[in-house]
């Protein structure tokens, strides 16, 4: 049971690394929450957990794919046992494959639709009960700028990220007379294992501690919408209005013409 002398206990997906792990050690270090940590790989999310205690900051795991509804009710039902009703939960998970035009390929497809759409869903699905009791609570969905228009190369992936914008847009509105905030972010190139296996040009990447610092402002803020970094947040709006021909140059590998 957590009381008013309890941190406030948030889950973070995607944990294990980039994005996610830098976040949840500023919540744990800066803002003061126990963080509950779920990736896959639970070698560092120990790892993570052991850093976070060594510093003084009380943090706990549970192994789980986002993609697995069971798995994820179990992990979040681990973590409430372990740390308390859940104030924050951030959806942080994400695979980026590229989705070939010519040659379309359904399980990588599958795969961003289960890690990026519907494990948010399923982690949202176990902590929403338990924030509508307490008539308070906070959802953050790690979304991309990716999302504000199709790009070449990224078909599945811009497709999870628009339909993840347009959840968390339409959960926020019936959220809010039940006392439950929503932020969507929307990161540009950020440092991580994501971008590591990026070959094209990525225009102000930034590091991970600023963004994970860039996040953790609007979650204390309550803002309901976070993109940055300013001048990739800037251009993404234009991004609908360039021409297709100008977005095949920048980006696309596909073409048979390169
Ligand atoms: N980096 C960028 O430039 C950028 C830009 C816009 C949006 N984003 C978004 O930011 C989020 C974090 O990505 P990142 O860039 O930090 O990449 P990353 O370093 O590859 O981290 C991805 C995280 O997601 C976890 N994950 C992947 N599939 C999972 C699954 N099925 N079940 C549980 N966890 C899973 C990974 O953990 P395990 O492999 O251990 O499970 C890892 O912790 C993603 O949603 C991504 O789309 C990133």
């Amino acid at each position: 049971m957590s009381d008013s002398t309890s941190p406030r206990v948030a889950i973070v997906t995607g944990a294990s690394s980039g994005i996610g792990r830098a976040l949840a050690r500023v919540l744990a270090l800066e803002e003061g929450f126990a963080v509950g940590l779920v990736a896959r790989r639970v070698d560092r999310l120990k790892a993570l957990a052991g850093e976070i205690r060594s510093a003084g900051g009380r943090a706990a795991w549970a192994g789980a794919g986002v993609g697995d509804r069971d798995a994820m009710r179990r992990a979040v039902a681990a973590l409430v046992g372990e740390l308390g009703p859940v104030d924050l939960f951030v959806a942080g998970a994400g695979v980026a494959h590229e989705t070939n035009a010519l040659a379309p390929e359904a399980q990588a497809f599958e795969r961003e639709v289960r890690t990026n759409l519907l494990g948010a869903f399923y982690g949202i699905e176990a902590v929403v009960p338990g924030m509508v009791e307490r008539g308070r609570g906070h959802v953050v969905a790690i979304s991309s700028l990716a999302a504000r228009r199709g790009f070449p190369g990224a078909g599945g992936y811009c497709a999870t990220k628009i339909a993840l914008t347009r959840l968390m847009e339409s959960l926020r509105l019936d959220w809010k007379r039940a006392g439950i905030r929503a932020t969507t972010v929307h990161p540009g190139f950020v440092k991580s294992e994501i971008t590591a296996r990026r070959t094209q040009p990525m225009p102000f990447l930034m590091e991970t501690e600023p963004a994970a610092r860039r996040i953790a402002r609007a979650i204390r803020r309550g803002r309901k919408r976070c993109d940055f970094p300013w001048p990739t947040a800037l251009l993404s709006r234009l991004a609908p209005l360039l021409p297709d021909a100008v977005l095949r140059r920048t980006n696309g590998r596909h073409r048979p013409d390169g």
